[in-house]
């Protein structure tokens, strides 16, 4: 993973706990209520793919336990786990691209309801992604994949077959690539090919804000079917619906450009949506308060697409940050690039090692800027943040300063998914607390099932506990006996 070139090693904040009467009266467990979005706490778990779903993005046993241990934790609100809104195979990733998926999802509604005392709101996040290939090994790039042009046949010579011509290619050195190849050949060949929203002249790239309306509200529609109390469309990090927000969108069809052409497509998402369910049903998004990337969108892009959601109608706005292709490390050969590798992936989920600003809260100074600007334009809409919040004052803090409405913490509560019994009972010091050095991460990148180094080799021998790699971690985290 990239480090900020610093690498100033920070310690987790040190935690002063509160008494489960203060606890009690704080503001982080307070309810809120606002429109169609009724929490019993400001808490809240941010989706984390865990890679348990099967190869054809069903609903397994795994993921059951997995989310019915963060149900028993008991947050305001669990969104789970970014799920692809086509029917297409996208590895084991969940789907609700049918209604196949439906009897499954109904299932995880069930144990989150069961699990959480009924308690817990239960939102799914909503994803599109663009194709994406691996890096391709050098060989079989030029022999096979390249599509051979008439740029290449004048550099290289006219008079050559085209077998000629792409061994000729093979054997030339980096320097010579770079001289003959397009930027987007040199790109397939160096990290994989890749889609991007701008690729217009690709039919299917051309029709998506043609086809996505329908598509994320056939999708809404089946999670409420499902039970889920709302969703979440994710217009964050690398995927489709961020590429249109972002700054670097230069469609030519109204989609792309200004910033009201670039927020045209995401709320017409959101009205398909709004009308494909009830009336009770929540819809809410994620988005990024800054796309941390060179030419990509800031905090001034996201205020003002916070301000159009507002008014557009969304009960929520999940803040976080960074997570792009476009600084990502170019991936091994074999593997497809990842957003979580370059800076603006340290960004979205930053480690220990970090800059002198430090890993902790990064995204809550432009979350009070766009709250700010969301009730200056007469809009209660709450805004929930994310990054690096794990601890009980730092919580308070947030509220207090009106930078957020509600507190996310995801690895916090993948360290210890009972880490909100504890602080409620007055027994934040049982805490078990995150390190923040991103070994769950690693797993993530190599879309292995995501576990926790604090507690994934404890306790293996507990009898009935479901194991992976040949026995050596478990799959959830052992149980807190208060
Ligand atoms: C293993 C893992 C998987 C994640 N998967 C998703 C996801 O599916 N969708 C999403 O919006 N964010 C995802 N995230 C980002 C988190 O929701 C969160 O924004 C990020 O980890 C920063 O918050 P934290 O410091 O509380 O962990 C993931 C994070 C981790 C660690
Ligand atoms: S593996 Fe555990 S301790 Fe390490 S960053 Fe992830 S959640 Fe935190």
């Amino acid at each position: 993973m990239w480090h900020p070139p610093e690498r100033t090693k920070h310690a987790p904040l040190p935690a002063q706990w509160p008494n489960a009467a203060a606890a009690a009266a704080s503001r982080w467990f307070s309810p809120l209520s606002t429109g169609r979005l009724n929490l019993w706490e400001r808490t809240w778990l941010p989706a984390m793919v865990p890679w348990r779903a099967t190869e054809s993005g069903f609903v397994t046993l795994e993921v059951l336990d997995w989310y019915a241990r963060f149900a028993e934790g008991r947050p305001g609100a669990i969104v789970v786990e970014a799920t692809g809104v086509r029917d297409i195979p996208s590895g084991p990733l969940l789907r609700v691209g049918h209604d196949r998926f439906v009897p499954g999802l109904k299932q995880l509604t069930e144990v989150v309801r069961r699990s959480s005392g009924g308690r817990t709101r239960l939102f799914l996040q909503i994803i599109d992604f663009l194709p994406i290939r691996r890096r391709p090994d050098k060989t079989k790039y030029f022999e096979r994949y390249l599509k051979l042009t008439d740029a290449h046949r004048v550099y290289v010579g006219a008079h050559l077959t085209d077998d000629q011509i792409r061994d000729v290619l093979l054997a030339m050195t980096d320097a010579e690539h770079e001289a003959v190849l397009t930027s987007r050949e040199l790109e397939a060949l160096r990290v994989g090919y890749r889609e991007r929203v701008t690729d217009v002249d690709l039919p299917n790239v051309q029709e998506l804000p043609k086809v996505l309306p329908k598509i994320f509200s056939a999708a809404s529609s089946r999670a409420e079917r499902a039970g889920f109390d709302g969703v979440e469309l994710h217009y964050a990090h690398a995927y489709t619906m961020a590429s249109f927000l972002s700054a670097r969108n230069e469609r030519a069809d109204g989609y792309g450009g200004e910033r009201v052409n670039r927020v045209r497509l995401p709320l017409e998402v959101y009205r398909a949506v709004r009308a494909a369910v009830s009336g009770r049903f929540v819809v809410g998004c994620r988005y990024l308060a800054d796309e941390c990337i060179d030419g990509g969108s800031g905090v001034a892009d996201a205020t003002y697409f916070g301000v159009a959601f507002a008014k557009a109608g969304f009960d929520y706005l999940s803040l976080s940050r960074g997570g792009k292709f476009e600084d990502a490390k170019p991936p091994k050969v074999g593997w497809a690039a990842y957003p979580y590798t370059g800076p603006s992936g340290w960004e979205c989920m930053p480690t220990v090692l970090a800059d002198r600003q430090g890993p902790f809260g990064r995204n809550v100074p432009p979350s009070r800027v766009i709250r700010r600007a969301v009730r200056a334009a007469g809009y209660e809409t709450p805004i929930v943040v994310a990054g690096g919040i794990h601890t009980f004052d730092q919580a308070e803090a947030i509220l207090k300063d009106g930078a957020a409405d509600v507190i996310a913490a995801a690895r916090q509560s993948l360290a210890d998914p009972d880490w909100l019994q504890k602080i409620r009972a007055g027994r934040g010091d049982e805490v078990r607390r995150c390190v923040f050095t991103n070994y769950c991460e690693g797993l993530d990148q190599k879309h292995r099932a995501v576990t926790c180094k604090l507690w994934d080799r404890v306790g293996l021998d507990e009898p009935g506990i479901p194991l992976v790699d040949g026995g050596k971690r478990r799959l959830t985290a052992p149980r807190w006996e208060p």
